[in-house]
């Protein structure tokens, strides 16, 4: 890749790089006209009908600029120069909340801290806009550490179809973060919903839930492996947090919170300390958890055990016989059984063999 620095773009003096994604690298720049620090992301040269790209990355970039939130970083401008293509916005100094994970954060304060992201997502929802790859580094911090999202619909900006793969071998997002159906090409705002609570996940427990070798087999375990119990990690966790943590990562769209606002309510109620009460009524979809399976297994092994042999064993003991009719009857029954026989120790008459303190009478 070309080195910008020094250099300039349009009439943005490249600074320093800031860092590098999978598709773009980013710089700080320096804008002279409006005597400002802004940051310029080049997008890597893209493998496609260049005339058709460009004119999509107009297309979305000026729908991207359209966006006004106080926590949304703003897009201030875009150009082509030789080739190169860039989109130019705020520049935030804060780093990103990538670099404050690797340990568990207070759940109250991880709450805190998503609420104005979470409405942030529910503004632009409102105007039909998906962000499509909600993760940590996209999170950025103000100097005054604020949250500010940002890569609104890159994803889409940069390859126009959501199931297209990018160079890194992977569907559009970032496996980590994805929403199962994501990975099967299917987005709509739940994806969003999915990818900010394995945030919340990640920012609670220290951990992401899902991890793997290959992008592939991360995606897999999306859509296939229950939610590790995120108490596994922290013991301490009300039950309510994990509770709200279930209902946003549901497997399926449909048992999510359903609009982005009703998660950024939940996360608010958590941020206040009052979610025992509030959310108490909150429907949790069932998790299938391997002990669960387990329990249910050995619960019908018992029940088989209770209806094949105590049902017969009870029925013999109250010398119960059905009437006379089409149906076989049960062995004790129509069968001489002398008086002092004691039931409860001696088995039925049958085309067994009785036991030797049976025999005598
Ligand atoms: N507006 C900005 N102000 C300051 N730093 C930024 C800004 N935008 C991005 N950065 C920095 O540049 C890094 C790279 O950003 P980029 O969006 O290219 O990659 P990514 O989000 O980490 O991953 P990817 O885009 O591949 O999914 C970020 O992690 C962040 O440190
Ligand atoms: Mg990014």
């Amino acid at each position: 890749m070309e080195n910008y620095i020094g250099k300039r773009l349009g009439r943005y003096e490249i600074v320093e790089q800031l860092g590098e994604g999978g598709m773009a690298t980013v710089y700080k720049a320096f804008d002279a006209r409006l005597n400002r620090f802004v940051a310029v992301k080049v997008i890597l040269p893209i493998q496609q009908d260049r005339a058709q790209f460009l004119a999509r990355f107009e297309r979305e970039a000026r729908s991207l600029a359209q966006l006004s939130h106080p926590n949304i970083v703003k897009v201030l401008d875009y150009g082509e120069e030789q080739g190169t293509t860039y989109l130019v916005m705020e520049y935030l100094p804060g780093g990103t909340l990538k670099d404050k994970l690797g340990q568990p954060m207070e759940w109250q304060q991880a709450a805190r801290l998503l609420v104005p992201i979470a409405r942030a997502l529910e503004y632009a929802h409102q105007r039909n806009l998906v962000h499509r790859d909600v993760k940590p580094a996209n999170i950025l911090l103000t100097e005054s550490a604020q949250p500010m999202l940002t890569d609104f619909g890159i994803a889409k900006l940069l390859t126009g179809d959501e199931t297209q793969l990018t160079r890194t071998g992977v569907g559009i997002g970032t496996p980590a973060y994805m929403a199962p159906e994501q990975g099967r090409g299917e987005v709509d705002h739940r994806s969003d919903i999915y990818s900010l609570g394995i945030v919340f996940y990640e920012m609670i427990t220290g951990c992401q839930p899902y991890r793997a070798d290959t992008p592939m087999a991360v995606i897999i375990k999306h859509m296939n492996e229950p939610l590790p119990p995120p108490r596994k990690f922290v013991t301490e966790l009300p039950e309510v947090v994990e509770r709200v943590l279930y209902k946003a990562l549901a497997k399926q769209p449909e048992e999510r919170f359903q609009d982005m606002g009703a998660f950024a309510d939940a996360l608010e109620v958590l941020a206040l300390g009052s979610g025992e009460k509030k959310l108490k009524d909150l429907s949790v979809p069932a998790v299938k958890s391997r002990k669960k399976v387990l329990y249910i297994v050995l619960a019908v092994i018992l029940g088989l055990l209770l209806l094949c042999c105590v049902l017969p064993w009870l029925l013999y003991v109250l010398d119960v016989c059905l009437p006379a009719g089409p149906w076989p009857s049960f062995p004790w029954c129509n069968v001489h059984i002398p008086e002092n026989h004691n039931r409860l120790i001696c088995p039925p008459p049958g085309p067994w063999i009785q036991p030797p303190w049976c025999l005598g009478g």
